[in-house]
């Protein structure tokens, strides 16, 4: 049974740990979707209400409980092909261009795994009717503070919606194995790509240089600051030449002086200044 009340002080304590872990603003009227959310961890976690709950979460640590509150929080929504201009842009625009022998590639809020799959599509596409070398070496690292959708992006295997949304029924071929109504990624498109967990609030240094990065449909959940402050680690952490693509309802507004907008291959992307 889900707890269903929640007081505007436990929705403020719930909203107030989110944004300092992860940068998620949930925004005014949105009881709904914490109770719809956080319900069914009650009693995964033994608490007999949000109060209880709050309490937890004010603890010192990263608990097992904080992780669950912030994964249970995020919203996965991501589908295959997502922006399809983006990687048209990346095959005919930036490596048209650039014409690399090695890539590295960033899906920074990788959700569960579409988006860095479509990459190595499109790259693999790309090598075998000669538009980008066909040696080409990539690399392509995803990550996400979300362990649960993570889990499902290393699976590489999709059930329901995920296994259809994007898709025609030819890609649905040519890229995938098919059992069952579910579908699972071909292993030359797993090929090169790995995921791990990671903040986007904490530092970069870690991860290494890129010379892409894709950070879609992410930024938007965050104020402007935080904002400022994670375009401003990405531009540290792309390779000089290095390109960005921002979710295509998302605008790099403010930040001209770290990013150059381009019009490639018919479409947007931004190159680091150097
Ligand atoms: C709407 S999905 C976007 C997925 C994909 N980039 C796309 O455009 O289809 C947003 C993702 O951002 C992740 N996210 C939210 N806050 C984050 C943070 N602080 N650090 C890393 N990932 C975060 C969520 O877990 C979620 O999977």
């Amino acid at each position: 049974m889900v707890a269903k009340t929640l007081t505007p002080i436990e929705y403020k304590a719930i909203h107030e740990f989110l944004e300092s872990q992860a940068g998620i603003r949930l925004g005014a009227g949105k009881e709904y979707l914490v109770v719809s959310r956080l319900g069914r961890l009650l009693p995964t976690f033994g608490l007999s209400g949000y109060s209880e709950l709050v309490a937890k979460l004010a603890e010192f640590g990263g608990t097992r409980l904080q992780t669950a509150v912030v994964d249970a929080m995020t919203t996965n929504e991501t589908f295959w092909f997502r922006d399809m201009a983006h990687f048209r842009i990346l095959i005919d625009g930036v490596l048209a261009e650039s014409k690399p022998s090695r890539l590295r590639v960033w899906s920074a809020a990788a959700s569960t795994g579409q988006e860095a799959y479509t990459t190595a599509i499109c790259l693999q596409d790309a090598m075998q009717n000669g538009r980008v070398a066909r040696t080409l070496n990539y690399e392509i690292i995803g990550t996400d503070i979300s362990p649960t959708a993570l889990q499902e992006a290393q699976g590489a295997s999709y059930c329901g919606v995920a296994a259809g949304r994007g898709l025609s029924d030819d890609q649905r071929r040519r890229y995938f194995k098919e059992q069952g109504g579910c579908i699972e990624v071909l292993p030359q498109y797993r090929k090169g790509i790995s995921f791990r967990v990671f903040n986007l609030l904490k530092p970069f240094d870690g991860l290494g240089k890129f010379d892409v990065v894709f950070c879609r449909n992410v930024l938007i959940y965050f104020s402007q600051e935080r904002k400022r402050d994670i375009v401003s680690r990405i531009a540290r952490s792309l390779s000089p030449g290095g390109h960005l693509f921002l979710g295509s309802t998302e605008s790099m507004s403010g930040h001209e002086d770290l990013f150059e907008m381009r019009n490639l291959a018919g479409g947007l992307v931004y190159r680091v200044r150097t």
